[in-house]
């Protein structure tokens, strides 16, 4: 192994979830914010970025939280909580985001794709992120594509549960980030998904079409802080070489 492989190595090695925090411990939370910087680099679908970093760092604030996620020991010993959100309703902002980048004078774009880049983000995604009242858009872009890919592959998931899918997937890409180098700054942290959404989404004042992919705890681990040995399936039981 060389120096960088052994290093990423020893950090995925090490990040395990932490069920009890070190209060003690002289935290620094400007690590959070490095760490929210290299999430917001992992790979997304599109690189539409319909994604929300709340971090949660008042007492008062942090322990309505804790309440919310069940009164879960990561919750309530952390030192900070970081809510990973998913917003489909900013896909018009995002798409705008991406035709300046094409279309700007500076443009990275070569001339050839440009057309075809454009007309991705003004025709496909709003067709794939347009609120789709009964699932009639839904049911229609499934059948089209039914019919479409009894010719040739095509894309399958096009209804509007598929979208939130896509969603949550770059979010929780962009959380691993964040736990990885988390553990890189020297801290912890644990996943959370036992919590009550619905409460989380109100106190944060998220809208009706917001969802909340994960709640990640911070913290340094206390020495009784991580509860199982960490045990996997095997290479050899998930893994086929084709
Ligand atoms: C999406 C997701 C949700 C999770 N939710 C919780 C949770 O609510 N409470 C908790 O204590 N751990 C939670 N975990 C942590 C898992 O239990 C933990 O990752 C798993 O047991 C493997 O342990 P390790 O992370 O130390 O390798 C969650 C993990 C993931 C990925």
């Amino acid at each position: 192994m060389n120096t960088e492989t052994s290093i990423f190595d020893k950090i995925v090695k090490e990040r395990r979830s932490v069920r009890i925090y070190d209060k003690s411990h002289n935290y620094d939370k400007s690590i959070v914010e490095r760490s929210i910087e290299r999430a917001i680099l992992s790979p997304n679908s599109s690189n539409m970025q319909l994604w929300e970093f709340y971090r949660i760092t008042n007492e008062e604030s942090k322990s309505k939280i804790a309440y919310y996620c069940l009164d879960q020991l990561p919750a309530k010993t952390a030192n900070e909580l970081v809510v990973f959100v998913v917003r489909p309703d900013k896909y018009k902002q995002s798409i705008k985001f991406n035709l300046d980048l094409i279309n700007s004078k500076d443009s990275f774009e070569k001339e050839s794709r440009r057309k075809k880049r454009t007309l991705y983000y003004t025709k496909l995604m709003p067709l794939f992120y347009t609120f789709d009242f009964l699932f009639v858009l839904s049911l229609l872009k499934k059948t089209f594509v039914f019919f479409k890919g009894l010719k040739q592959p095509v894309v399958r998931e096009v209804t509007s549960i598929n979208k939130k899918v896509t969603i949550h997937k770059s979010v929780a890409l962009a959380a691993q980030t964040f736990m990885l180098s988390v553990k890189a700054e020297g801290y912890d942290t644990c996943p959370l998904e036992g919590f009550d959404s619905k409460r989380v989404k109100k106190f944060l004042k998220l809208p009706r079409k917001a969802e909340i992919n994960m709640i990640i705890s911070v913290g340094k681990a206390a020495d009784d802080g991580v509860w199982y040995p960490q045990k996997r399936f095997a290479y050899k039981d998930v893994v086929r070489e084709i």
